[in-house]
Order: structure tokens, then sequence, then C-alpha cells
């Protein structure tokens, strides 16, 4: 079974193939030049379109892109807190609502007390969301467990939530995310060594909210050092609220990322620029929670890798169109349309280590796809519009639009 897709006004490729990811510094060499591709048995199979192909798939007028990637997500996770979101915007900080028993505590409550088939159609109906938001692979996280049984169950729930979903997924091990009550900082880390053998069945990285109201420094110094006992990657955020100096420590235990950095120092922007790890921008907890904004400006000149992720989850950000981050981040942050995109394709599967399947339109690489109804400077300009026309995963159509079914075609 062959698909071409004929005449895009523009198709988004990388400078050369096999990048691991493309420093945000080199984004003005990504092609955004019009033409076709054509895919074969759910891969990339030449990079020109083919007449005798049994769909074609008329693009024209469209942006034909790399499905993107939601490199930090927190699903699955129960129900919402709108309220909470009403008392911040009226001008209650986060740490006070979180030191309330709200923020992550209430969402632990809420989780504890829904039954798994409830967490898992909220977070399979959000997840058709994201697919027609252009979403082709996503993160899932743990992180509102709170006891060794809760965060074991979220994982078990986020591995069948990847049977129920169109697109790719995978698993982040977020042990270390609110102090569970009973327990300081290093029993709980005691307790979080213990369950991962187990936590880790389910999970390629592990994660730690580093923060005056969560773990400190030392915590994550452990965390690097039991990420790189079990070969899995470290990721953690960071410099949300309160600048800790949590980079260096991260980047000494190579982190593949750090990811919020609303408050990074200025010390400590040029050694993660000039590192391998990740910067992870969130432009919609950052928006939604009127936090500082994180200096991707200085970050991508300095030559760093950055990322933007929606953060969704029920507090910080119930976002999950990443679109309407891509416009967020470009408004907030200054970013070229390059940029912004590379952010949510090669960068963000790089996050992942999913870069070798995944992430740009290349040869060989998954026929994960997003095709988009105007050239692709719309998506940040018409902020809050969805430009997806059609989402494609796996080289299979997994969303069409109504109003564009016309463009695909069987001959
Ligand atoms: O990434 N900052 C820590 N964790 C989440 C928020 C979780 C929540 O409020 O439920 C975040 O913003
Ligand atoms: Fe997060």
């Amino acid at each position: 079974m062959t698909t071409s897709f004929d005449n895009a006004a523009q198709v988004l490729t990388p400078p050369e193939p096999g990048l691991r990811y493309l420093r945000t510094d080199r984004a003005g060499e990504l092609s955004l030049e019009p033409g076709g591709i054509t895919i074969e048995h759910g891969r990339i199979a030449t990079l020109e379109p083919t007449k005798d192909a049994n769909i074609h798939v008329d693009a024209s007028g469209c942006a034909l892109l790399p499905g993107f990637v939601d490199c930090h997500t927190h699903l699955p996770f129960a129900g919402w807190r709108a309220e909470e979101y009403e008392q911040k915007v009226t001008g209650v900080p986060y740490e006070e609502i979180a030191r309330a028993g709200g923020g992550i505590r209430s969402s632990a409550n809420a989780l504890r007390e829904t039954p798994d088939e409830t967490v898992l159609a909220q977070a399979q109906e959000l997840a058709g969301e994201m697919l027609r938001s252009g979403t082709t692979t996503f993160e899932c996280k743990s992180g509102y467990g709170l006891s060794t049984a809760g965060e074991l169950r979220a994982l078990q729930l986020a591995a069948e939530l990847a049977q129920i979903v169109s697109q790719v997924t995978t698993r982040t091990a977020l042990l270390a995310h609110a102090v569970p009550d009973g327990y300081t900082t290093t029993t709980w880390m005691d307790e979080v060594e213990a369950m991962l053998p187990e936590a880790l069945e389910h999970a390629r990285a592990l994660d730690i909210f580093v923060e005056s109201i969560a773990f400190g420094l030392d915590d994550l110094d452990r965390m690097g050092a039991l990420a790189a006992k079990n070969c899995v990657l470290l990721r953690a955020h960071v410099e949300q609220f309160t600048t800790m100096r949590s980079v260096p420590v991260a980047i000494r235990h190579n982190a593949r990322s750090v990811d919020h950095l609303s408050t990074i120092h200025p010390d400590d922007i040029a050694p993660l620029a000039a590192s391998d790890t990740a910067a992870v921008l969130l432009p919609g907890a950052e928006f939604m929670g009127a936090e500082a904004t994180a200096p991707a400006r200085e970050l991508i000149d300095a030559g760093a890798i950055t990322v933007l992720a929606t953060d969704a989850n029920p507090g910080t950000s119930p976002i999950f169109s990443l679109p309407l981050i891509v416009g967020l981040g470009v408004r907030r942050y200054g970013l070229s349309t390059r940029e912004a995109l590379l952010g949510v394709t090669l960068n963000a599967a790089y996050v992942l280590d999913l870069q070798s399947e995944l992430g740009s339109i290349e040869l060989d690489k998954r026929a994960d796809l997003v095709l988009l109804d105007r050239p692709a400077e719309h998506v940040a300009y018409r902020l809050g519009r969805n430009p997806v026309a059609a989402t494609f995963v796996g080289g299979e159509p997994a969303y069409v639009r109504p109003d564009a079914a016309w463009r695909i075609a069987e001959r």
C-alpha cells in the first residue's frame, strides 16, 4: 500500500538525515519548501510524490509536517481542578494552594478514589483531543500516586492507555512529585529506591519536581544516580517558581531534559546550552499560572536544544493542544516558526529517545504526519485556531477533519 502526498505548499524537512537533535540556533536550516512525499508500509519511502500510488493526498495549500510530539504531559490523571484556576487568577499563589491541600495532593486524592475505567476513559478522550490537534506521540507520567501502590497503579494505567489510543506513548516515572504525608524528602526517596524495580517495568525515564515545596538538590542528585544505575533517562521539573540552581546538578547527571526553567539562574544558561540536556519550555503553564517567562531567546542563541510541550495536567496547564503551545511559545519567547516547530518535532522526540524512529520527515522513519490546512506560519499567527486538517499515525489516517476528507482519494 503506497500513499502519495502531492503538491504540498510546505514540507518540513531537516537539513540532514540521522540527526539526534538540532540545536535550535540551527532551526533556520530546516526546509519548508513545496513538495510531496510517498509512504509505504507505514514508513516514509521517498521524499517526493509518486504518480501510481494507491492513495493520493491532495496537500495543495497545506503544510506537511512530522506529527507533533508532546514530550511532557501528566496523563493519566483523574478529574479536574477548575476551582483552583479561579483562585489562582484572583491572586492566590500556587504554592499557597498546594500548602492548603490543593494542587498535586488534590489530584492524588482524586486518582485514588477514581476507578481504573474512569481514569482511562478520561485519558482516552484527551488523547483523542490531542490527535485532532496533530499530536502523534505523547509522554505519560505518574506522579499523582503519592504512595508506592499509587505510583505503580498510575504507571500500569499509562501502560493500559497505550493499548487504547492511536498514538505512540512513553512512560516516565515521576516518583518524586510531592512529599507524601508522613515522609521527609529523604525517607520518601528511600521508598522511591525500593519501588524502582517494579516501576521501571513500565517506564523508561525517571522524573522529579525540584522546588521549595517539593524536593531538593540532594534528592535530584540521588534520582540522577538511580537513573544512571538503572540505565533510564533522567528528567527533572526545575526552576518553575524558585531559582534552586538545579540545572548544574541535572547536567552533571546527563539529564535528558530539564523542564520549566522559568526562573533559571542566568549563570546556568551557557552550561545548559553547551550540554546534551534539552531545555523543555512550558509556555502553557507559564501563561495559565502567570509564571515568570523562561529566557528562551538567550538559551537558543547560546546553542541550547530547546523543546516546547504542553505540560498537560489538571493544575498548572490544562492545555492539550501543541498548536496553541506553539502560538504561545512564538509570542512569549520571540521564536520563529521553524524554532517552534523544531521544538515540537525532532527535539521533542529526542527528549523521549525516539529520534531515530520519528520526529522528522526523513527516509525510513515512521510516517507520523500532520497536514495543516494553511502554511505553518499560521499556526502561531491565528492563535487558538486548530489548523489540523488530518493526522496520520504509522501511515494511516488516524484523524481527518470532515471538510478535508476530499483531499484523500483512492486511485
Ligand atoms: O509540571 N510542577 C510540578 N508538576 C506539574 C504540576 C502538577 C499539578 O499542579 O498537578 C507541572 O507544572
Ligand atoms: Fe510537569
